[in-house]
């Protein structure tokens, strides 16, 4: 008999069809948002499970589904399962990194861009009829090219921002990271190691590329928005929660920063209302990693993962990209 594994959101038909050659699949061709106690029912006699970030898994989910043994998430950021509590039980974690990084690297590019040039903001104010004559200060931003790119997080991704900063628009790149990139990385990268006092200090765009977890909650809040420069704009690809959005919302509104590019809220997809009206914010709906051939990859490694972990296929019992592979080894 065929493992029983859950998908848990909609994904690409062809992905389904092919984790059905190996297992029997309950999808969600519907696409709803499970509530916990639905993702425990559905969850029940299944070894696995196609995830993606709007599902937590934790102790509790874990403890109702002893016989689960992988949980494949179609992302890179992993902080909506709980992988101590995974290993601890026994339970494969794997993510989706690389397959996206390019794409997630033009996209906070993009939306740092469209904050510096008030793409959106100008935008709007020609869709509503406002635009009547050319004039010398309408939506005057700052310059990307030859300014001071910092980054905070300095993995693959902000590597990717950096590149792009630095070969493509001549920026001078400055980043802070847990540990300090080596140096022939940051070469390439063409990126100076500073302190977050510094990278606050002196960057004329902020781009934040870091995993969310306990020690970056509100990395970004009111005491650091103060450190930066009145013209410096902030970006946020990550994860919400790194920002204090409410903070975030006073800046803009104060003028403290000149302006902000967000495509990650805390409590997504709910966001804080302020943030909508303010003019100096390009809001997107955590969209980085959407490309129809990033999506697709991320689906295809996310499946490659289930059913390699579960025992099938080419790889079996060597998921490519583990996020606890000690549990491979018990
Ligand atoms: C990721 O891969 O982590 C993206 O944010 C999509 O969730």
């Amino acid at each position: 008999m065929k493992p029983a594994v859950l998908v848990s959101r909609a994904v690409f038909p062809d992905v389904v069809e092919r984790l059905r050659a190996h297992f029997t699949v309950e999808d969600n061709p519907d696409d709803r948002i499970y509530t916990k106690a639905e993702l425990i029912r559905r969850l029940a006699g299944k070894a696995g499970v196609f995830a993606t970030g709007s599902e937590r898994f934790d102790a509790e989910v874990l403890d109702a589904n002893p016989q689960l043994k992988a949980v494949c998430n179609m992302a890179v950021g992993y902080n909506n399962i709980d992988v101590d509590a995974c290993t601890a039980r026994g339970v494969l974690c794997t993510n989706t990194p690389d397959v996206l990084t390019d794409t997630t690297a033009d996209f906070g590019f993009a939306l740092m861009m469209a904050a510096a040039r008030r793409i959106a903001e100008s935008e709007h104010y020609l869709r509503r009829g406002d635009w009547k004559k050319w004039s010398y200060d309408m939506f005057t931003g700052s310059d990307v090219h030859g300014a001071t790119l910092g980054i905070l997080g300095m993995g693959r991704i902000g590597q990717g921002i950096a590149r792009r900063g630095a070969h493509g628009f001549g920026m001078n790149v400055i980043y802070h990271n847990r540990s300090r990139l080596a140096p022939e990385v940051e070469a390439e990268c063409r990126a100076r190691y500073v302190s977050k006092e510094s990278l606050l200090r002196d960057a004329d765009h902020l781009v934040l590329v870091l995993p969310y977890s306990q020690s970056s909650h509100h990395a970004i809040g009111a005491a650091e928005l103060a450190q930066m420069k009145p013209s410096a704009t902030l970006t946020n690809v990550a994860r919400g929660g790194i920002v204090d959005d409410a903070a975030l919302a006073q800046a803009l509104a104060a003028r403290q920063i000149a302006a902000a590019g967000l495509d990650v809220y805390e409590g997504e997809p709910a966001l804080n209302p302020a943030l909508l009206e303010l003019p100096n914010v390009v809001l997107t709906p955590h969209i980085a990693s959407a490309t129809v051939a990033t999506r697709r990859a991320m689906a295809g490694l996310a499946a490659d993962n289930l059913i390699a972990a579960l025992g099938f296929g080419p790889l079996a019992g060597k998921p490519p990209t583990p996020i606890n592979p000690q549990v491979l080894q018990a």
